[in-house]
């Protein structure tokens, strides 16, 4: 098919043109899309997307998104290590402005702005509608909301008001694009910016347990792309940011009973094709549960790297 211009008007003297495509019936039917339909879209090189708004449905949306909300509000202790993680790393300062990618419900978004101040600016982004509506229910002043429906292949509008820092952690890995990602941050960034990613990398227990138990049990599967060093490594050369410093992180999460790391993982991971004490048999001997006093801990062994814009 070929792409027919038209014109559509004369305003002021300027002269605007609209462009038709011919869509085939069978296109429109496999899409569930008719005629009418509000569409929005997006553009890549080479490249048109399509979409109903509100329509794409994302791997986080739907039922994955409502387990993973219960974890995080059933065990509101389990990841307290991984806030200190990010006050130490990302370390963000009054007035700053942070852009966090893959925010998810806001785990670390009420801290993040918290730590801002009412001068400061938090850009939340996801691509999951249904997990940034509960980011807006925190009713921050200071925190703007932003969907990518593929971040790293959208451009990030962010031109004017530059960010002095970028915080993702447990995201990236299901970015497919990650250098275009990087591409834009690299636009996105004050010089001296730094760019904090903690993630799984190939070859960790983490990678493990994400390729055997959560692809096989995961409600929507879990297709994603892990890190390695080398790797990052290498798209930060590429796109004007220092030799990331990399941190093997000893992260534990915290329980009070046994059984709860079985329903928080079964519950985190949307791994309904089988049950929460399979979670736990499978994780314990992945990942590794210590009791310590009268808590039980959970190795969460994700590594953080650090680089700034130069
Ligand atoms: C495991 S959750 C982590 C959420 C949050 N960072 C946390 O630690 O609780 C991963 C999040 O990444 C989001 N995500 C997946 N693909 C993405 C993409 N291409 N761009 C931005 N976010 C994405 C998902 O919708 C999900 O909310």
């Amino acid at each position: 098919m070929k792409i027919l211009k038209e014109k559509s008007r004369e305003y002021k003297g300027n002269s605007y043109f609209k462009y038709k495509v011919n869509i085939p019936e069978g296109a429109l039917n496999r899409a569930h899309l008719k005629e009418g339909e509000e569409l929005l879209i997006t553009a890549e090189p080479g490249e048109l997307l399509l979409f109903a708004k509100n329509k794409k449905k994302q791997e986080f949306d739907g039922i994955r998104s409502k387990l993973y909300r219960e974890a995080l509000m059933k065990y509101p202790e389990a990841r307290v290590e991984d806030i200190e993680v990010m006050k130490k790393y990302l370390a963000p300062k009054k007035g700053e402005r942070i852009l966090e990618i893959g925010a998810g419900s806001g785990f670390f978004s009420r801290h993040i702005s918290e730590l801002l101040g009412s001068e400061g600016r938090l850009i939340v982004s996801d691509s999951s509608l249904e997990q940034l509506e509960e980011i807006k229910k925190l009713g921050k002043d200071n925190i703007d909301v932003i969907q990518f429906v593929q971040f790293g292949s959208e451009k990030v509008d962010l031109e004017k008001d530059k960010v002095d820092a970028v915080w993702s952690l447990g995201a990236m890995h299901h970015m497919f694009k990650k250098s275009k990602s990087f591409e834009n941050l690299s636009r996105i960034t004050k010089k001296g910016a730094r760019i904090v990613i903690a993630d799984v990398f190939s070859g960790s227990n983490l990678a493990k347990h994400f390729d055997d138990k959560v692809a096989k049990f995961c409600i929507v599967g879990h297709e994603v792309a892990f890190w390695s060093k080398e790797y990052a490594e290498s798209i930060c050369y590429l796109n004007g940011f220092s030799k990331p410093k990399f941190h093997d992180l000893d992260i534990k999460w915290k329980f009070k009973k046994k059984e709860d790391i079985g329903f928080f993982l079964y519950k985190l991971h949307g791994m309904t094709k089988t049950t929460p004490t399979n979670c736990l048999k499978g994780t314990e001997e992945i990942l590794g549960v210590q009791k310590k006093g009268r808590s039980y801990y959970l190795n969460w062994p994700l590594t953080l790297f650090i680089t700034y814009k130069k």
